[in-house]
């Protein structure tokens, strides 16, 4: 695991959009695999400037996506799918087709969940983006989930729920279930990005560095990884140094 630590959000964003520029450069059709939350923002501002100055063009490339709240249709502000078309898919020249996120209104979740898995499983992620929770999750995948874990419905953790209530009106708008990658999947990819902004991810970037490596830190998983970069900033690394 390779750690940089950045004075700012900024220079994270930054650091990381080139990691994704290069991805891109060399593999013109490589498969990203993106995340939600507040956390990638920065890096898809920077890839959507890219795009628009002709740095980089995103035309040839896949997308997948970790996670997606059950009962909530791409058209609902509040699903994943809407938040990367209008944080990212609208701002470059991907082809929306070529974009995958799970759907938390399909008739058969598990099967959604099997084809999903199944995807993956012929199409490694060339690069896998990821935030963490203030718990040491990796997509929805909360401390206690095997390692082995495949993509799967979760019943989400109260601490997640109230975490998220911010983006509802009402927690009691918050879905209870959400689809998400597993650990297994998540690992499948040939590079991970991991990033982290902010004194309340120290501990979780702690715990993934330095505690021993289980599942009660799902993010301490990609310490068996042998490509991963950790693109933090000196408040997130704060109880690292
Ligand atoms: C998002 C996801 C989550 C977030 C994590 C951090 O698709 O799977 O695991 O990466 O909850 O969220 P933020 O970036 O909002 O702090």
């Amino acid at each position: 695991m390779k750690i940089f630590i950045c004075k700012t959000a900024e220079q994270v964003a930054d650091t990381a959009n080139k990691i994704f520029r290069e991805v891109v450069k060399t593999k013109p059709d490589a498969l990203l695999g993106l995340a939600t939350g507040s956390t990638p923002l920065g890096l898809y501002q920077k890839m959507a400037e890219d795009c628009r100055k002709g740095i980089t063009t995103y035309k040839d490339i896949r997308t997948v996506n970790l996670d997606e709240y059950v009962g909530l249709d791409g058209t609902h502000e509040q699903s994943y799918r809407y938040f990367m078309n209008t944080n990212l898919f609208q701002k470059i020249d991907v082809q929306m087709s070529n974009t995958r996120v799970l759907s938390g209104v399909a008739p058969d979740l598990q099967k959604e969940c099997e084809d999903y898995s199944a995807y993956l499983a012929g199409n490694p992620p060339d690069i896998q983006l990821l935030g963490i929770g203030g718990n040491g999750h990796i997509a929805f995948n909360e401390p206690g989930t095997p390692f082995d874990s495949r993509t799967h419905i979760v019943t989400l953790k109260e601490n997640t729920i109230a975490d998220n209530a911010r983006f509802f009106s009402d927690i009691s708008k918050v879905p209870r279930k959400a689809l998400t990658m597993g650990i297994a999947d998540i690992m499948s990819a040939k590079k991970i990005v991991l990033l982290a902004t902010g004194k309340n991810k120290a501990q979780a970037v702690f715990d993934m560095c330095e505690k021993p490596i289980s599942p009660d830190c799902p993010a301490s998983a990609l310490r068996n990884h042998p490509n991963v970069i950790v693109v933090i900033d000196s408040d997130a690394a704060s109880k690292i140094l």
